[in-house]
């Protein structure tokens, strides 16, 4: 239940106690396991039937074992390439397979979902005949984010959107995927760096992050209730791209590099190249990432339905805010499984100098 502070509070000690800061009174020492915190969320959900919490639960446990797949990479036969190429026309690494492999297995047969989307995948993944059919919701993701880094050990992650099922065939369509952003029932990533953290929000609720204790492998609340800083002080765009911009573009990240005291300028450049892991040192430091569009590429490279979409519904739950040109994230009406946009993603002051920019009022 949330209280008049808009803290959970404990419901027959079963919860975990905030206070009106969102600081943890744990009744345990262990910590606040995700499964315990998804279904205190799911008893502040009036008739919530505690499918959408058994699809997290469930979800969760395929990250587990992904986690344990990458933190083996170095030493088993896991890194490199397959050989294979996407229907984005990019190599596909072992690890990709392996993510995109173990959260279909892990999650077809659950009886929650109407059909799955993948990056890996050129259409829609079915649920097969022998499986439990009926699901309610679907589930697109980007098994492995940064492929290009893995082989580096550089961190890497796992993206993934939920919405409800909204087409009345008995099986998932296209229909059901190709919803706005805004219509997510949850969304969230896992990073897959020093330690493993898991990132959700989940209807009108707020943004918490988990830590994975590989020691009793379960992933603890670490980060209750994520705000994004109003503004920043990094921004986080491949400038090696800058050939290819429009002066709009250019314009904008000279004046993120522009040294001007009084606006806390110049920025910070930090550029990962995994966007999972430049998009949460933002939401957590404050700051921008920027994947413009250009010559070559107008709509850019990132996805809308598992990347944009689900770390627009995250932002902005943090406080933030996401557009792709002039429009929000969240609004943009999806017309193909794959298609790309343009993304500026962090702190709202700092998307906000990014629109006027794009609108060519600065
Ligand atoms: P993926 O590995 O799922 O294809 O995603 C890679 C994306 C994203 O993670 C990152 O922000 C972007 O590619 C980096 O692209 P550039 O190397 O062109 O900067
Ligand atoms: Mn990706
Ligand atoms: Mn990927």
């Amino acid at each position: 239940m949330y209280n008049q502070h808009g803290a959970m509070v404990a419901v027959k000690s079963r919860l975990v106690i905030f206070d009106s800061e969102g600081v943890i009174k744990m009744p345990d020492r262990l910590g606040v396991t995700i499964n315990k915190f998804i279904m205190g969320e799911q008893l502040s959900i009036p008739h919530a039937t505690g499918d959408f919490s058994g699809l997290l639960n469930e979800l969760v446990v395929a990250t587990k074992v992904i986690a344990r797949e990458v933190n083996k990479a170095g030493l088993v036969d896991v890194l490199g390439k397959t050989g294979n190429t996407n229907i984005q026309g990019e190599e596909v690494k072992k690890l990709d397979e392996y993510a995109n492999t173990a959260i279909i297995q892990k999650m077809d047969h659950t009886g929650y979902l109407c059909a799955m989307a993948s990056e890996e995948e050129d259409g829609i993944i079915e649920i097969e005949d022998k499986h439990p059919q009926g699901g309610s919701y679907t589930l697109a993701f980007d098994p492995l984010d940064g492929s290009s880094n893995i082989d580096a050990n550089v961190s890497i992650g796992t993206i993934f959107s939920i919405h409800r099922k909204i087409s009345s065939a008995p099986k998932g369509t296209l229909a059901d995927f190709l919803q706005r952003g805004s219509e997510q029932v949850g969304a969230g990533y896992v990073i897959y760096g020093s330690s493993t953290m898991l990132v959700y929000a989940a209807g009108q609720g707020g943004v918490h992050g988990f830590t994975l204790d590989p020691s009793i492998g379960e992933f603890l609340l670490s980060h209750p209730f994520i705000k994004i800083p109003e503004r920043g002080k990094i921004y986080s765009v491949n400038e090696g791209n800058s050939h290819k911009w429009d002066d709009r573009i250019k314009g904008m990240v000279d004046y993120f590099k522009t040294d001007d005291k009084q606006t806390g300028r110049p920025y910070s450049s930090r550029y990962i190249g995994t966007l999972v892991s430049d998009f949460h040192r933002n939401l957590l430091y404050g700051g921008v990432f920027m994947y413009p569009g250009d010559a070559d590429n107008p709509n850019g490279k990132l996805r809308l339905l598992y990347e944009a979409a689900p770390l627009a519904f995250i932002c902005e739950r943090a406080g933030g805010g996401s557009i792709a040109d002039y429009e929000d994230i969240l609004d943009i009406e999806p017309t193909t499984l794959h298609q790309r946009v343009p993304l500026y993603i962090g702190s709202k002051g700092d998307v906000d100098i990014c629109r006027k920019f794009l609108k060519g009022e600065m």
